[in-house]
């Protein structure tokens, strides 16, 4: 079925934001943004009657109960956000037989490895947060087989909140910062994951079948301490940056240790390359000034 009409969830989001954005590059689909006023996942048995009444050819997911340590204390409302109503989602899409795009994280897995996680290695949630993103990645495919999930990491964007944007501030308001320098992972700039989903939805409408689970996130790999240095470094900021182990900053929820996602299975699918993740930060503080 050709693809007309994209409802995209979590207009509000970083991901959501980018996606209306990349709108206007795309005037062959119709794209209805609806964020949590409108649609409200923490109610999945409200909303089929009103995708129903809109009668999307396809449906992107990526509203979704983010505050990974909040949800260690939140764990109903983080779970029927993040698992309860992917279901429904992918119920309601299978119902109109159509694709149902959704996001997850680099916290279904545990951390530990140390080669980059392919999207068949077995999940292990290193906190709820992620227990909730994998129990919804799931309960989807199990609901509907042609369900798309799409991991990434380490997400920025020059709109919601994000590392970038709370670094920039901070090094502006104070003269030297610790930075975790234990963890690693790939930075994923929102604009670019939106496009890669844009060049899946253009594959599907031209008949190409596409399900499974993806992971997506800029090439190379860094550290928190080492992101934060690159944003000094491009921002040419003057804050002094002291490296600390992931034990000097101890958060609700555990964070891994190694969370590289490798991107090889959606790179056989795009046109274009993954860019390098210290040119997407550059594009994204360029687009922040
Ligand atoms: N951010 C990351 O670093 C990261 C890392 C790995 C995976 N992911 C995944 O990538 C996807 C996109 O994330 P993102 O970075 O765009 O997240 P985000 O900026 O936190 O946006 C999430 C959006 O979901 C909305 N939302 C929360 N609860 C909702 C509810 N009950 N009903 C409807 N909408 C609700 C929020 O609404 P409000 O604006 O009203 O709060 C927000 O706009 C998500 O699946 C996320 O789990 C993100």
């Amino acid at each position: 079925m050709a693809i007309h009409k994209i409802l995209v969830t979590g207009a509000n989001g970083q991901l959501g934001w980018e996606l209306g954005q990349l709108a206007s590059a795309y005037p062959a689909f119709e794209f209805v943004l609806v964020d949590r006023s409108q649609l409200d996942l923490s109610h999945p048995d409200g909303f089929e009657e009103m995708i129903t009444k809109i009668a999307p050819d396809c449906i992107i997911n990526t509203a979704a109960y983010t505050a990974v340590d909040k949800s260690e204390t939140e764990k109903e409302l983080a779970y029927t956000v993040n698992a309860t109503a992917v279901q429904t989602l992918a119920r309601i899409s299978k119902n109109l037989a159509i694709p149902f795009i959704t996001y997850s994280t680099d916290y279904v897995f545990d951390g530990e490895a140390t080669s980059p996680y392919l999207p068949t290695t077995n999940v292990d949630p290193v906190n709820y947060y992620g227990s909730t993103k994998a129990d919804g990645e799931a309960l989807a495919i199990a609901e509907y087989e042609q369900t798309i999930v799409i991991r990434t990491s380490w997400v920025f964007s020059t709109h919601g909140n994000n590392f970038v944007k709370t670094m920039l501030r901070l090094m502006k308001e104070k003269e030297s910062l610790n930075i975790v320098a234990d963890q690693k992972g790939r930075p994923t700039y929102a604009r670019d994951l939106a496009k890669a989903t844009m060049q899946m939805v253009q594959l599907l409408d031209a008949g190409q079948s596409i399900k499974g689970i993806f992971h997506y996130a800029n090439q190379g790999e860094t550290t928190w301490f080492d992101f934060a240095a690159k944003i000094k470094a491009i921002a040419g900021l003057s804050c002094t940056l002291h490296p600390i182990d992931s034990a000097a900053f101890p958060t609700p929820a555990k964070r891994p240790k190694y969370s590289v996602l490798s991107t090889q299975k959606i790179e056989s699918l795009l046109t274009a390359p993954i860019p390098n993740w210290e040119d997407a930060l550059q594009a994204c503080i360029k687009a922040l000034n």
